[in-house]
Parts: C-alpha cells; sequence; structure tokens
C-alpha cells in the first residue's frame, strides 16, 4: 500500500467521480486508487457506483477484487445483488468476491450460482470453485499473484504440454474452472502454439469464456493474437463484453494496426464497446510513450 494523504485520495476520487471529466482520466484514478489501497480508496470507488457508465462501474468492481481487502466485500455483494445493475457490472463483482479469498461469501455466491443471467450465474461458480480451491490448498496461492500480477479467477493447470491444454480448452463437456485453469496455463507458457490456442478459445464457449480469453490475450500483448481479437471485435453479433475485452486487449497489444482497429469502432452502436475503444487508445498511447506509469493520477492532482 502507498503512503498518500488522505486529502490527496479525496482529490482523486474527486477526479474518478466527475462526470465531465473525460473518462480515460476517470479511469486513470481509478487504477491510482487501486495502487493506493486502503478503506478511504475503497471508499472513493465506492461512490462511482452511481456513474452511467457500464464499462466504468464493471472496472470499479475489478479493480475491488484485484485490491484483495476484505473492507470491499459488503460493497461488491450489494452490487451483486442488485439486478439494476448491468450483467457486466454484477459479474465483476462476484469474480471479485472470489477474488478476495475470503470463504464468508460462500453462501451468497452459492445463491447467484444459480442466476438467470448466465454470466453472472457462472462467474460465481467459478468463484465457489475458486475459494474451493484455495481452502484445500491452504490459501497458499492466494498469496502470491500470476506472472502478470493479476489475481485470476483460477490457478494455471499442472500440465504443460499445449495440445492437452488446448484440448480441454476447447472441450465444451469439462467444466469451466477446468478449462479457465488451461487458459491461465496457456498464457504463461506464452509460446506462439499457446497463444494460437487461445485465439482459438475467442470462438468456442460462453460469453464469459470468451471475454476472458480476451482479457488473457490482453495480458499477453503479442502481436499473434491481433487478427483473432480484430474479428471479435468486428462481429456485431457477438456479446458486447466480449467485444469490449477484445477492444481493451487491442490497446494493450497497441501496434500501429490496433490503433487503426480501435479508431473504426469509436462510434459502435454498444456504448461499452464505444467506451471500451476510448480506454484501449488511451492505453494504445500510454504503450507508444515514455509516460512513466498508467495509473498517473497521484502526480497530477495538488498536493
Ligand atoms: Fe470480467
Ligand atoms: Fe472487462
Amino acid at each position: 500500500m502507498l503512503k498518500v494523504e488522505e486529502n490527496q485520495i479525496s482529490a482523486i476520487g474527486r477526479v474518478l467521480n466527475d462526470q465531465n471529466r473525460p473518462l480515460k482520466e476517470r479511469f486513470r484514478a481509478l487504477f491510482t486508487l487501486k495502487n493506493i489501497g486502503g478503506s478511504k480508496a475503497i471508499e472513493q470507488i465506492h461512490n462511482c457506483f452511481k456513474d452511467e457508465s457500464a464499462l466504468l462501474k464493471h472496472e470499479l468492481a475489478y479493480c475491488l477484487g484485484q485490491m484483495q481487502d476484505s473492507h470491499a466485500i459488503p460493497i461488491l455483494i450489494e452490487i451483486l445483488k442488485d439486478t439494476t445493475q448491468e450483467p457486466m457490472v454484477r459479474h465483476e463483482a462476484g469474480e471479485a468476491l472470489g477474488a478476495i479469498g475470503d470463504s464468508s461469501v460462500i453462501p451468497i455466491l452459492k445463491e447467484y450460482s444459480k442466476d438467470c443471467i448466465s454470466e453472472v450465474a457462472e462467474t460465481c461458480q467459478l468463484a465457489l470453485c475458486r475459494l474451493e480451491w484455495l481452502q484445500s490448498n491452504n490459501n497458499s496461492t492466494n498469496l502470491q499473484k500470476s506472472p502478470y500480477m493479476s489475481v485470476d479467477p483460477a490457478p494455471p493447470a499442472d500440465i504443460t504440454d499445449v495440445k492437452k491444454l488446448k484440448e480441454i480448452l476447447l472441450d465444451e463437456n469439462i467444466p469451466l474452472f477446468e478449462r479457465y485453469q488451461a487458459m491461465f496455463s496457456l498464457r504463461n507458457i506464452c509460446t506462439p502454439e499457446s497463444i494460437l490456442a487461445l485465439g482459438e478459445g475467442l470462438k468456442v464457449g460462453s460469453a464469459l469464456f470468451k471475454h476472458e480469453i480476451a482479457f488473457v490475450l490482453g495480458q499477453l500483448q503479442e502481436e499473434i493474437a491481433v487478427p483473432h481479437l480484430e474479428a471479435s471485435l468486428k462481429d456485431t453479433e457477438e456479446n458486447e463484453m466480449v467485444r469490449h475485452e477484445c477492444a481493451e486487449a487491442l490497446g494493450s497489444i497497441a501496434t500501429p494496426d490496433c490503433f487503426d482497429i480501435l479508431n473504426k469502432y469509436i462510434n459502435d452502436n454498444k456504448r461499452v464497446v464505444r467506451e471500451s475503444c476510448v480506454i484501449a487508445l488511451d492505453m494504445c498511447e500510454y504503450e507508444n510513450s515514455s509516460e512513466f506509469q498508467y495509473a498517473d493520477t497521484l502526480g497530477k492532482v495538488a498536493a
């Protein structure tokens, strides 16, 4: 946790909560608060769930999970329960409850693992599997982050054979948690073969599964994945949560091609897709600049 004055946290919170500011600035403020951590930062993030942007709100929930601070649990439960929140936001709240790793949320996750929205139900089922897995492994890996500094919804599988992992990944008869484990192993292996296997995953399975594939391809930042991500972003029949994640992945890959592709969807019919392209273009700019850090709002607010 960073040592930051309370008034600075409030100032960053004002950037996050100011609807008149450009979305990209508000995103950077959010990630700055995530890095600062602690209950004051959580409070500022909580205030923002009244916003109208599903994209921003789902990212709030994501950040609360990644912070792994139990102060966020009541907030995330409130969001998971709130059916006026978009499925993508409720999904992220469920996932965040799993990421925090506290077994007290098992009953609520059980309840919502039967939700009528499949993205929400599947997320809660996965989060339950993660908590059970942590319990049977003495919470040991809860302390470790992935090589990509993320708290993942499933640990990697103990398999190194890419062919075998690909088979598991693409087999819709295998439980989702195992397929997620294969996904994170393929990410960690990070060879052209493993990345192409992940790319194939963008065409099979539920919206939830495909959006996670896109997220992982964004973490990898490998150009080889661009055609796969572009194909799904282009497909207006595809679920918006998947298209959103493809846009953001292209933003972190950040080649000149990615710039061009993202600029094409900046006026997409779906708000979530449009806004994702705006954020992704800001990420592209960041990746191609000499800026010291993306989450830079602390340096910009007056002390
Ligand atoms: Fe997600
Ligand atoms: Fe997302």
